[in-house]
């Protein structure tokens, strides 16, 4: 593997390796052992475009971790600003001897470009982690996903799966959905209003549902997306009560899935919108595990690509 752009296309075993490494890893992530040297000497740059607080966060514990240099892009106060392209960018930072690119972009596709790049430059020793682009995909976030369920629910192969809300502008949707056909996830279900659903998931073997009740019933893994405006483009919205009214998990609409159904949420979570704050603090909410996960997860990918 030289990049991580997406989780479309990898073999299962490459996600399975990931998923066994970042096992390995907890250890160290947990900080019971404090730091490994397989990133020694090795700089990693993340450049986010786009605002996060997990991801770039838990990205440049992740690197500590694995002892590389970590250079933090403060994209506002670059000279992107100054109306530098975004190839340029990455030109002078390689000039700089960066080995590693954590890129979170607007853009759909915005990390593709700079691999492509890269790879027409035979930079072919620099690699690039896409830490979310656009509503394209966030493979690091679908793999610490199937990392939490594969702890939770130990093996993929009985699981019903429920995404609920916003799965269309949802980059972290998306890798979910790949992953879990990957792993071999038997059933895997939408459920939102139409005007957030995409109609190609049904092509993708996804089963739609745009009632609550009937998605949620029996599932084993609930994953709860937020609203995400700032990819709607004035899309005509429904308000926050109206979606918390038909969509919002509830400790009412949790007790129609499994009794040990856990639930998930990427963050950031709008509370009494997409989740009451009953179920987001409550016994089957593992939300603050997916963000703890992320470090050992992350640590696997960057390991991983860096040739460990
Ligand atoms: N899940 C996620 O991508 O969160 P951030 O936007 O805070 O990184």
């Amino acid at each position: 593997l030289q990049h991580l752009l997406t989780i479309e296309g990898l073999p299962c075993e490459v996600l399975t390796h990931i998923l066994d490494t970042a096992a390995s890893f907890l250890s160290i992530s947990d900080r019971e052992v404090k730091k490994v040297p397989l990133m020694r000497g090795k700089s990693v740059f993340n450049l986010f475009f786009e605002n996060s607080t997990r991801t770039r966060t838990t990205f440049e514990i992740a690197a500590k971790r694995l002892s590389a240099d970590v250079i933090n892009l403060n994209i506002d106060a670059s000279s992107a600003s100054k109306g530098e392209s975004l190839l340029d960018t990455i030109d002078n930072l390689r000039a700089m001897h960066a080995d590693m690119f954590v890129v979170r972009h607007a853009q759909s596709g915005a990390p593709f470009l700079i691999a492509q790049h890269l790879n027409a430059h035979k930079q072919r020793y620099i690699h690039v982690v896409n830490a979310g682009d656009g509503r394209h995909a966030h493979p690091t976030q679908g793999l610490l996903d199937m990392f939490t369920i594969r702890h939770y629910k130990q093996d993929f192969s009985n699981l019903t799966v429920a995404i609920v809300g916003d799965v269309l502008h949802s980059r972290v949707a998306r890798s979910d959905i790949h992953a879990l056909k990957i792993l071999g996830v038997p059933e895997v279900r939408v459920i939102g209003p139409r005007t957030l659903v995409s109609s190609h998931m049904e092509e993708m073997g996804i089963r739609l549902y745009t009632d609550m009740a009937q998605g949620l019933k029996d599932v084993d893994v609930i994953i709860m997306l937020r609203l995400q405006n700032e990819r709607m483009n004035g899309a005509l919205l429904p308000s926050a009560q109206e979606f918390f009214k038909n969509y919002g998990l509830t400790v009412e609409r949790l007790a129609m899935a499994k009794p040990d159904a856990i639930v998930m949420h990427p963050g950031p979570m709008n509370r009494g919108v997409e989740i009451d704050s009953a179920v987001a603090d409550g016994s089957q909410a593992v939300i603050l595990s997916q963000v703890t996960y992320g470090i050992a997860v992350r640590m696997a990918v960057m390991s991983i690509l860096a040739g460990n």
